[in-house]
């Protein structure tokens, strides 16, 4: 198979898991890396061995012999860069959210179906083994007709501050920075059906709190306590056309005893959970039966999932097969997450 000229734009925390498994795989060529920041895009360049360093993406865009970009910068440019590297004739791996709103969303549809370029979202746990492993049980009928899932994200102290905690470059808190994994991974399992409405809350109660000491938390490179424009809690429930429901819960700050993450679903003829940790259930002659798979980790792996994901997109540019995660399904997940948000401001729910 030929090389793939891959570069990357955004040289910061999660673009070196894309440079990292870009690097690891055979058929790709370390192209060219842009960043705002000259500096920080030089020295990944030089970490990963892209032969190319921009700092304008016009004259990324401009280059001919870059065929394939992942966008991993702030939320609010991935839409238009993703927009601007499909009409250069780049395919793109655009790391979530797909945008901030569902109109950028559709025009991102819109630049896909015009170009005949393709875009994968960075849903990343769909690519996680443990997913796919869960897909395949699912696919074959064992959990039957899924009519429930719960997922929850809760961070007692994790409010990452910098472009995270700025709502004009984010779009949004917790939500939109983890609900969007938790509610993915569900909705995903469940088969994606359509959303029908939405009741969603969102709260900003306890800010980012700074003044706690004692613990140590993620924080971006320009975190700035003083500046919080986000929710730090947000809960909903999500109803389909086919009568399935989908209850999440995420926050950045909360006073709870621990830090907490679990996603479930529940058939009529089984349950699972992918979080924490794989484990199916089933019934059998009157018994209920708890499965626990025999796989390498039963927590998700996120270096795998990273290197599923990133060679999913090298053979699709490739072979010109259709992503596991299309633009389509970014357009859906950017309905629930601003369906949530205006639900919560409207304090009603909200019909699609
Ligand atoms: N899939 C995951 O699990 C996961 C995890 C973390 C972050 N992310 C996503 O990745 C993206 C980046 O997050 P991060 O934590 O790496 O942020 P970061 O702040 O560490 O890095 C973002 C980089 O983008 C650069 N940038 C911003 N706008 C730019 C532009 N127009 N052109 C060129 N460079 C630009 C910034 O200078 C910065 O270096 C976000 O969308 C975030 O939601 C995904």
């Amino acid at each position: 198979m030929r090389k793939l000229k891959v570069g990357v734009i955004g040289a910061g925390s999660i673009s070196e898991l894309h440079m990292g498994s870009y690097k690891s795989n055979p058929n790709v060529e370390m192209y060219a890396v842009c960043d705002l920041n000259e500096q920080r895009a030089k020295n990944l360049a030089e970490k990963y061995g892209f032969s190319k360093v921009y700092t304008s993406i016009a004259d990324m865009m401009a280059d001919s012999e870059l065929e394939a970009v992942s966008v991993c910068t702030w939320n609010n440019t991935h839409a238009d860069l993703a927009i601007a590297a499909l009409d250069s004739g780049k395919h793109v791996l655009v790391e979530k959210p797909l945008s901030t709103t569902v109109e950028e969303a559709l025009r991102v549809q819109e630049a896909v179906r015009r170009t005949g370029k393709l875009v994968q979202v960075g849903f990343v746990r769909r690519y996680g083994s443990n997913t796919q492993l869960l897909k395949q049980f699912i696919d074959n009928g064992d959990l039957g007709d899924i009519y429930y899932a719960k997922a929850s994200c809760l961070r007692r102290l994790g409010n990452p501050g910098g472009w995270f905690a700025d709502k004009s470059r984010s779009g949004g808190g917790p939500l939109i920075d983890l609900g969007v994994h938790m509610i993915d991974v569900c909705w995903y399992l469940m088969g994606r059906p359509k959303v029908k409405s939405i009741s969603g809350n969102t709260y900003n109660k306890l800010g980012n709190r700074s003044n706690v000491k004692h613990l140590n938390f993620y924080k971006a490179a320009d975190y700035d306590a003083s500046k919080n424009t986000v929710e730090d809690l947000a809960n909903a429930v999500i109803r389909f056309e086919n009568g399935a429901s989908l209850m999440v819960d995420v926050s950045f700050t909360l006073h709870a005893k621990q830090n907490e993450i679990s996603a479930k679903l529940y058939g009529d003829k089984g349950g699972c959970e992918i979080e924490p940790e794989l484990a199916i259930i089933s019934e059998k002659y009157d018994t209920i039966l708890n499965v626990t798979p025999q796989v390498n980790s039963l927590g998700l792996n996120v270096k795998e999932a990273f290197q599923n994901q990133i060679d999913h997109f090298v053979d699709c540019c490739l072979t010109g097969k259709t992503p596991i995660s299309p633009v389509e399904d970014g357009v859906e997940m950017m309905k629930m997450l601003c369906g949530i948000y205006e639900s919560a401001e409207q304090g009603k729910e909200i019909y699609f």
